[in-house]
């Protein structure tokens, strides 16, 4: 089938098996390789994606789906290659180990803080609780999102702080 939809900001217009999983048209047709590939069973996290800028896995996504849909990868997330400072402080907070795990927190962590520039540490925990991480233990990774949360007082552009 045909399906008309956008990819990291670019309209395409694509013939795909409609049966295909997002994941693998992504990994295996277009060589996008940012998204990680592990449980394929939605348990782990490690496929996460945006679909109309929310957090989905797309190991559960199939291409006949996504007619009309905006889906953005973590390869999207960029400007001129630069890291996004949501990004960075997993950087400066050392959170990162192997770094299987962790496109897909990003992914989930952007959406989070668009969503709400100063979750606590409670919020942070349940967004991440569909993540699993088998190296950091989790608590760098809640440090390295809380530590671009914004303060009350600058709630309205949390975008621009976390996606640059
Ligand atoms: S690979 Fe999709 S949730 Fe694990
Ligand atoms: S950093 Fe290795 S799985 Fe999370």
């Amino acid at each position: 089938m045909i399906i008309e939809w956008s990819l990291n900001g670019s309209p395409l217009r694509s013939e795909v098996n409609p049966f295909r999983r997002l994941l693998d048209y992504l990994r295996g047709d277009l060589k996008l390789l940012g998204t990680k590939e592990g449980c394929r069973e939605g348990k782990c996290g490690a496929c996460t994606m945006w679909v109309n800028a929310e957090p989905v896995n797309a190991c559960l996504i199939l291409m006949g789906q996504l007619h009309g849909k905006e889906v953005t990868t973590i390869e999207g997330l960029n400007e001129k290659d630069r890291f996004t400072p949501l990004q960075e402080s997993f950087l400066t907070s050392s959170a990162i180990e192997c770094g299987f795990c962790i496109p897909g927190m990003i992914m989930s962590g952007t959406a989070l803080l668009d969503e709400n520039p100063n979750p606590n540490r409670l919020e942070i925990r349940t967004t991440l609780k569909g993540h699993l991480c088998a190296c950091t233990g989790y608590q760098k990774i809640l440090d390295a999102i809380e530590g671009v949360a914004l303060p009350p007082a600058s709630e309205g552009s949390a975008r621009m702080r976390v996606r640059k």
